[in-house]
């Protein structure tokens, strides 16, 4: 079942379908994200989690137009108001990139070029989509850079990015992100790099953002925590495909997958035990040349061996409807939990 078959006839913000994006290497086929479908509505905020290598990154950077289309295989579509990102020719994306969509990236160095000022890079970000002179996209830049909260802005606008400190940079990408108001911005970890009370401020300054132009945001997180104060949905991402989604707070409270429950047990703040060191899931990733058979997760999952005709190792799970809210989708053989067992095998969440 496809998440855009969920919604009503209204055509969605951005409806991302049946998203494939694969990398063709010496060593094989790359299958970096597999039919990966979810819509984000203008003003609402979308959290995708999963662990290192399950495809956010790559399946945000496919929206974004910025795989190089030789080496990457990208299949599906992606429906921006209704434009099929996948097919736009390059003129096109340029223009929608930066403008409408923007993003900011995993690591501040890749986007900020060394050798111009902060300034003339948030200043060419306004100059490529807005009519303006030089001093107005520079007191753009200067406005941005304030906003993001770097002190002395009017000054530090002239430095060069190995002149600002790592937060200081981050945020500094995070302006330039931001010059054009763009209605879709997806942030790649946007504070991972951060202290913990700058985090809270670029946190608190996406959601005024938000507040203030109706922005769509795509947050993609190790952080659970992040995930709880700013997303309303939630897509958790295994292997490259969506193993669950639903509602920030029906995933993160009753969530029904077992790689959501062992995210989740990672993550004892949320499930109220401080005290309880961090559980990370034991297992590691699987190869994306030679994906397992049928679910991904059963090389890792406690529950494959209970239960019957080895369904777990043969058989891929279809995305369904969960047990217990509406919209929710689960990607797993385990019965709906008011079925069966679950409470009982689903230790200290929910
Ligand atoms: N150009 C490429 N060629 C081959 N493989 C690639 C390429 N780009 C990404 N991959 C692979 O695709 C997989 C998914 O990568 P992606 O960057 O989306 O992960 P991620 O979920 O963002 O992880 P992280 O949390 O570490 O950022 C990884 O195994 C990565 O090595
Ligand atoms: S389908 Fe089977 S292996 Fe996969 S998560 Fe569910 S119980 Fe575990
Ligand atoms: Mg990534």
């Amino acid at each position: 079942m496809s998440m855009n078959e969920t919604t009503n006839s209204q055509q969605p913000f951005l409806a991302v379908e049946d998203l494939t994006v694969r990398f063709p290497t010496p060593d094989g086929v790359v299958n970096a994200v597999t039919e990966l479908s979810y819509n984000v509505e203008l003003g609402r905020t979308l959290g995708i989690v999963g662990e290192s290598g399950s495809g956010k990154s790559v399946s945000s950077m496919a929206i974004m137009g910025l795989h190089d289309r030789r080496r990457a295989k990208i299949s599906g579509s992606i429906r921006l108001q209704g434009t099929d990102l996948v097919d736009v020719d390059d003129d096109r994306m340029r223009r929608i990139r930066g403008n409408v969509v923007s993003m900011i990236f995993q690591d501040p160095l890749s986007s900020l070029h060394p050798f111009y000022t902060i300034g003339d890079q948030i200043s060419e970000a306004y100059l490529a989509h807005n009519k303006a002179s030089k001093a107005q996209a520079r007191k753009r830049a200067i406005e941005l850079l304030e906003r993001v909260g770097i002190p002395q802005a009017g000054r530090r606008v002239d430095d060069y990015p190995h002149q600002f400190s790592g937060g200081m940079r981050q945020r500094a990408m995070i302006a330039m992100a931001l010059v054009n108001d763009p209605q879709l911005l997806i942030a790649d970890e946007p504070t991972t790099a951060l202290d913990v009370t700058v985090q809270a401020q670029i946190l608190d300054l996406l959601q005024d953002l938000q507040r203030e132009f109706g922005s769509a945001i795509i947050i993609i997180t190790h952080d659970l925590g992040v995930v709880a104060e700013m997303a309303d949905d939630v897509l958790v991402m295994y292997a490259g495909r969506c193993v669950e989604y639903g509602k920030g707070k029906e995933i993160l409270t009753r969530p029904e997958h077992p790689y959501t429950w062992g995210l989740l047990s990672s993550a004892p703040h949320l499930t109220g035990d401080p005290g309880q060191p961090l559980t990370p899931i034991k297992g590691s990733p699987p190869s994306l040349v030679n994906l397992p058979s049928g679910c991904s997760f059963h090389p890792r999952c406690p529950y494959a061996s209970r239960l019957p005709d080895d369904r777990c190792v043969e058989l891929l799970p279809e995305l369904r409807p969960g047990g217990r809210g509406a919209g929710h989708l689960v990607r797993c053989h385990l019965p709906n939990p008011d079925e069966i067992f679950v409470d009982e095998i689903q230790p200290r969440i929910g």
